[in-house]
């Protein structure tokens, strides 16, 4: 159901036209990647992020996950970060955009589409921000059908831009202007549009950055507990939780790389020579080590067999504490419920569910990015270890309060050896949702295309 505008809308479209939201028609994002391809390399190279199309189911490498974030879409599906190429078909497919077959059903809002495409800022050009960020995720779904492509980080003149204005205000917010940054701050401003921590504004839905009281993860732990946010109430321990997203540009900016004023594209997006011997960028964005000497190589002297082996390492360092981590949040979760189902009260829970709140966080900051043992190692494990304190301060406090209830025994944690009898344990029904999502990508997402192109016309 769709209201006619009210006046008060017209106003408020009239306010954003005043400032700048309201583009000419030459201004308005060309979101028709494929109306590129006279920048050959460019385009050639771009089209090869589809070749990074493996898909790696995260919560069954890792059934801690479910645990983790029960009661939550992400303890329903999640698969680890593939090329540029699938960021529309992988939104579309996850099971926590759920299967939506109306236009107004949930569960999620519009935001999400805000990483995925050049049609998000041709949206918001052609009706405003607030226009855009107004009600479910499927009322974009046939607008926003293109995925991640030219006008993501150009504008229609192939200029470096920031091309939404949330990103825009975050960036203005820690004094990365635009127009005063260096050509590397650019570089990686066009990356952190997306691969950053956010969140949805209680209210309006609006994306946010939260990083008014600064980007490291202690800042923005203060900053959502300054605001009482909380992504979701944890299903078992019924902790006011947050979920880290992609904080890529965070962690990287405090990591030596960060600040010698190395970029992301240095590493992701290199300038190349082809067999012409013609310089370019290289668009295909994936791993570093695929093109190492126009990567790590301009700059070091190392064999790439040693710097992998750096990275390797620190890898492994990492997993096994985040795995040690994990652990103890386990255990605080399934902890606190039984502290619950004992009798315990909001008085005495407070500090326990604040505690694994704070343990998580960091835990999640730690590792949420993928890419932080080669980005910031040392920032990963400083992360853990105070996830670990967390951890310790929850566990030891949940004992005092289980005690005082009468429990002394060990709390038992049922088998969670595998993502599906994870999910089991918490009693989630994975059939109906996969068969809500089969229908829903049978019947309406032809539908969206369909009617995307009926409107715009081009191809994908
Ligand atoms: C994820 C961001 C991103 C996307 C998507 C992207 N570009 Fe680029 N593009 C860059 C960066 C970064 C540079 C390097 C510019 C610089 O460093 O000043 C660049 C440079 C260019 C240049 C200048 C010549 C060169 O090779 O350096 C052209 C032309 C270009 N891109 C075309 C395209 C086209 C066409 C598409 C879509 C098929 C596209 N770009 C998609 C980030 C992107
Ligand atoms: C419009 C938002 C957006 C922008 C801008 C963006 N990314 Fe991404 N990036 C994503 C999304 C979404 C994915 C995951 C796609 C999927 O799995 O379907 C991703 C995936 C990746 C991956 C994993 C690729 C693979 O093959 O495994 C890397 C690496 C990456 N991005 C780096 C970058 C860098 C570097 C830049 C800047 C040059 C950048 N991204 C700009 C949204 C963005
Ligand atoms: C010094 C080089 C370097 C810089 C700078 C750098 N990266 Fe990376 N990044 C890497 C390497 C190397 C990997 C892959 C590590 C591996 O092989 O597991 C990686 C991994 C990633 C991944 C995970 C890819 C996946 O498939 O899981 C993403 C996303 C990413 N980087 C984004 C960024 C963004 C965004 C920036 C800038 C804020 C950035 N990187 C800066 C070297 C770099
Ligand atoms: C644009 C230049 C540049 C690129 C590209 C680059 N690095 Fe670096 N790297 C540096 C600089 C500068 C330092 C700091 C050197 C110092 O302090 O002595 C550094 C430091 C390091 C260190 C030591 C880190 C620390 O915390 O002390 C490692 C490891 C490293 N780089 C690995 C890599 C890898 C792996 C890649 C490719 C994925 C890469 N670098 C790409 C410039 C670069």
């Amino acid at each position: 159901m769709r209201k006619m505008p009210k006046p008060s809308a017209l106003v408020l479209s009239a306010l954003f036209t005043s400032l700048g939201f309201g583009a000419t028609a030459e201004q308005i994002t060309n979101a028709d990647n494929s109306s590129y391809q006279r920048f050959s390399k460019q385009y050639q190279s771009w089209l090869q992020t589809s070749e990074s199309s493996d898909i790696e189911d995260a919560l069954e490498e890792d059934p801690n996950l479910v645990i983790l974030w029960a009661g939550y879409g992400f303890a329903k599906d999640y698969n680890k970060a593939r090329g540029h190429h699938y960021a529309i078909t992988d939104i579309r497919n996850t099971l926590r955009t759920g299967a939506p077959m109306t236009k107004d059903e949930g569960p999620m809002p519009m935001a999400c589409w805000s990483c995925k495409s050049p049609d998000v800022p041709r949206y918001i050009e052609t009706n405003g921000e607030a226009e855009y960020f107004k009600g479910m995720w499927a009322k974009g779904g046939d607008e926003i059908t293109n995925s991640i492509g030219c006008g993501t980080c150009h504008d229609n003149n192939l200029r470096l831009r920031i091309s939404t204005p949330f990103a825009q205000r975050a960036m203005d917010t820690i004094g990365w202007q635009w127009d005063s940054a260096d050509k590397s701050q650019k570089q990686t401003m066009v990356c952190g549009q997306c691969h950053v921590e956010y969140y949805f504004e209680p209210g309006n839905k609006f994306v946010k950055f939260p990083w008014d009281l600064g980007t490291n993860t202690d800042d923005i732990e203060r900053y959502y507990d300054n605001i009482n946010f909380a992504d979701w109430t944890h299903a078992l321990s019924k902790a006011p939780m947050l979920k880290a997203q992609h904080p890529g540009f965070e962690t990287t900016m405090t990591s030596t790389h960060g600040r010698n004023n190395v970029s992301c594209t240095d590493c992701h997006m290199p300038r190349v020579t082809n067999e012409e011997g013609r310089k370019y960028t290289d668009h295909n964005v994936g791993n570093p080590f695929d093109r190492f000497e126009f990567t790590c190589g301009r700059c070091h002297t190392q064999s790439q067999d040693e710097l992998e082996k750096v990275v390797h390492d620190y890898k492994q360092m990492i997993n096994d504490a985040k795995l040690k981590a994990e652990k103890q949040l386990v255990h605080a979760h399934f902890e606190a419920k039984a502290a619950w189902d004992a009798g315990a009260s909001e008085a005495e829970m407070k500090p326990v569910l604040t505690a694994i709140r704070h343990a998580q966080w960091r835990w999640d900051m730690s590792i949420a990015s993928h890419g932080i043992h080669a980005h910031n190692p040392t920032e990963a494990l400083r992360l853990l270890a105070t996830s670990l304190d967390r951890s310790a301060d929850a566990r030891t406090e949940l004992a005092r309060v289980l005690a005082k209830h009468g429990i002394t025994e060990t709390v038992k944690i049922p088998d969670i050896s595998t993502e599906a009898k994870a999910q089991a344990a918490l009693g989630m029904d994975m059939d109906k949702m996969r068969a809500d999502k089969a229908r829903f990508l049978q019947e309406i997402v032809p539908q969206w295309d369909k009617a995307y192109q009926e409107k715009y016309g081009g191809s994908k």
